[in-house]
């Protein structure tokens, strides 16, 4: 591992004057889940409690690191109250905190739940009182809420940075033409619109570029890939044929019960997975890089990706993933390589309505739609 190349670049977070570090710490295995609800992925023994957290937090700032991702239901609250400790010891200002709103905090209570007016007026209040701040750099919609007008919704985020209880407002997992919605409600109600979608994005999952991410491009949204190494998989840690300990990774504890996020069958004897993970082998020994890195840098050369939330149980993976953040770059050959063997295959009518529009784009420079 190279160490001369520890550490971030700064940049816009979409079309607003915030600067992030382009690799931002996210923070969702931190913190145990003590409820039921979530507790899925919250229960996963790789969870860091509070002590190894501070550690992998006080590494991240130390490389340079300005910018940490969290959620009200992350460990059920547990991860921001971890993080806020930490900001309150580290000095709150200095740091951009995201955090988000959606899912459900109270099974038993039908308002604790979905983007009404009513639900993140008391989400946000009780995420600033775990993070211990008066304020977000950036509130997130965790995800579309089909049963909310989406208006009521904005309304609310515009009136919490009119009484400065957020500074911005981003999106996450949402379709194309959501956002177009979000954006183009924005623009009639006179607010300012989101600067930032979270979407899962990594080599191994690509979905996002056949609509979403065309609208960020238009509209000057900063993308902020997550689960950028796909659970882990991204790695070499997963040799084909072998048994996974629920114990040792992720991807090992997602395999061991059945749950809607990650399936390990798709992989476990997928030959284009492994042939993917050989040509990142070749591509990291060429660059003196690992396998982490390379999918990192991968990301961070895509266009309108502003920074990508890493993920790190330990100091040593979060030393691996802050390697990708500056001082080299995957060739033109390399990205081909890459994008080529992992593209998303479409059929009619994505597939041929974006070759029927390839010789078009650009040839227009002042355009913007
Ligand atoms: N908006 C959303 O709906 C949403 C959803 C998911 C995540 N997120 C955000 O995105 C962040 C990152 O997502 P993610 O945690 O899924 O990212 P990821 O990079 O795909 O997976 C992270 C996991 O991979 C393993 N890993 C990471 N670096 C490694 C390395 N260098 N070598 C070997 N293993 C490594 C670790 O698990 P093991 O050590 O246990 O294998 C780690 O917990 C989250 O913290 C959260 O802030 C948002």
């Amino acid at each position: 591992m190279a160490s001369d190349n520890l550490g971030v670049e700064y940049t816009f977070l979409g079309n607003s004057g915030l600067k992030v570090s382009n690799l931002c710490l996210g923070c969702m295995q931190f913190g145990k889940s003590k409820s039921k609800i979530h507790g899925a992925i919250f229960n996963n023994p790789r969870q860091l409690l509070e002590e190894a957290s501070h550690e992998v937090m006080s590494k991240y700032a130390g490389l340079g690191g300005n910018f940490f991702d969290t959620a009200d239901v992350y460990s059920f609250g547990e991860s921001e109250r971890i993080l806020g400790k930490w900001l309150e010891a580290n000095g709150r200002d200095k740091y951009v905190v995201a955090s988000k709103v959606r899912f459900t905090t109270d099974q038993t209570d039908p308002n604790k739940e979905g983007l009404s007016r009513r639900h993140i007026m008391a989400s946000i209040d009780r995420s600033l009182d775990n993070l211990k701040t008066n304020y977000l750099d950036l509130y997130q919609t965790h995800m579309w809420d089909p049963a909310v007008p989406i208006i009521e919704t904005l309304r609310a985020l515009n009136d919490l940075v009119r009484i400065n209880k957020i500074r911005y407002f981003g999106c996450s997992n949402v379709k194309g033409w959501q956002l177009q919605k979000i954006v183009d409600t924005c623009k009639e109600i006179g607010m300012s619109p989101p600067i930032s979608l979270q979407q899962q994005y990594s080599l191994l999952s690509r979905y996002s570029e056949l609509e979403e991410f065309e609208v960020c491009a238009n509209e000057g949204i900063g993308i902020l890939p997550y689960s950028p190494l796909h659970n882990g998989l991204l790695t070499d840690k997963f040799k084909r044929g072998a048994q996974l300990a629920a114990t040792d990774t992720r991807v090992g504890w997602l395999a061991s019960f059945p749950n809607p996020f990650f399936q390990w069958d798709q992989y476990k004897d997928n030959d284009r997975y492994y042939h993917l993970i050989d040509v990142l082998s070749g591509i990291a020994k060429k660059n003196s890089r690992t396998i982490p890195q390379v999918s990192l840098r991968w990301l961070l050369q895509k266009q309108s990706v502003a920074s990508v939330i890493v993920g790190a149980t330990s100091v040593k993976q979060l030393e691996e993933n802050m390697c990708a953040g500056k001082g080299w770059k995957l060739g033109d050959d390399e990205m081909e390589q890459l994008d080529e063997m992992t593209n998303v295959v479409v059929e009619y009518p994505h597939g041929r309505l974006n070759q029927s529009s390839a010789n078009r784009i650009g040839s227009n420079p002042f355009l913007k739609h």
